[in-house]
């Protein structure tokens, strides 16, 4: 059982996304626990301010960091025992390299910042790590905190259908996937490959694997560097960097 803490202005937020499909269903299964917490319960003062004024002046508000420190006390998110993250524009880019870290971790602790920004104590004092979805800017964390769940649960064991998690298995790591189709054979006159329809399995892996490679080639040439390649799968990207 892995656990997901997160730490909003708007826990609400979370609740139609992780209330669907496959991580309900893990939430049901007993594979995941997710919790959000309201930043405001962490508020001591009579108007209950998870923002205010910056020191020094200037546009825009900052969040407070005792608000964010009494809410980390409450769930007991100890250093040590789980991996604090703030979600922030100025974090390292998320990648699935990242996932696989997280997923290591038991119990993982999103902070979602909003605002200008938040107060740089707890990014000092409350965080173990920093981590952005990509470079632009969101209103807020809790889009990244989504993401950055869904990839986490998504590669606990048990949390994809059998199915699926084979295919991720066998199928070309590091390489984009090739193209699918379902029934029908043909829609308005557009065709599947007569080959997925021939019932040769060695043939279809053939072509997916060819396939798979040519899309790489032409979409992601970066992700060929590091993907694992049979020496008849540089024969064939070779002969292909060398059709016009
Ligand atoms: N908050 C605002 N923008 C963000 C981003 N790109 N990644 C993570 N958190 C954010």
């Amino acid at each position: 059982m892995m656990r997901f803490d997160i730490l909003s202005i708007f826990p609400e937020m979370f609740e139609s996304f992780f209330g669907c499909s496959l991580l309900k269903k893990a939430r049901d299964r007993g594979l995941i626990r997710i919790e959000a917490h309201n930043i405001r319960d962490g508020a001591t003062d009579r108007h209950r301010m998870t923002d205010d004024y910056p020191y020094g002046g200037g546009a825009g508000m900052v969040m407070k960091v005792e608000p964010i420190a009494r809410v980390l006390e409450a769930i007991d998110a100890v250093p040590g025992e789980c991996l604090r993250v703030l979600l922030t524009p100025q974090g390292e880019t998320f990648s699935q390299a990242i996932a696989g870290e997280l997923a290591q971790s038991s119990r993982v602790v999103l902070i979602c910042g909003h605002y200008e920004g938040v107060d740089e104590r707890v990014r000092q004092n409350l965080v173990d790590r920093e981590i952005s979805i990509g470079d632009y800017v969101l209103t807020g964390g809790e889009a990244a905190a989504m993401v950055v769940v869904d990839a986490v649960a998504r590669l606990i064991p048990g949390v994809l259908g059998n199915e699926e998690s084979a295919r991720h298995e066998s199928f070309a790591k590091g390489l984009l996937e090739s193209p699918q189709y379902t029934r029908p054979e043909e829609f308005r006159g557009w065709k599947v490959p007569d080959v997925l329809l021939s019932g040769h399995h060695r043939e279809i892996e053939d072509w997916r694997r060819r396939e798979s490679l040519k899309r790489t080639l032409e979409r992601r040439p970066d992700l060929l560097a590091t993907a694992a390649l049979t020496e008849k799968d540089r024969t064939f990207l070779e002969d292909l960097k060398k059709e016009p």
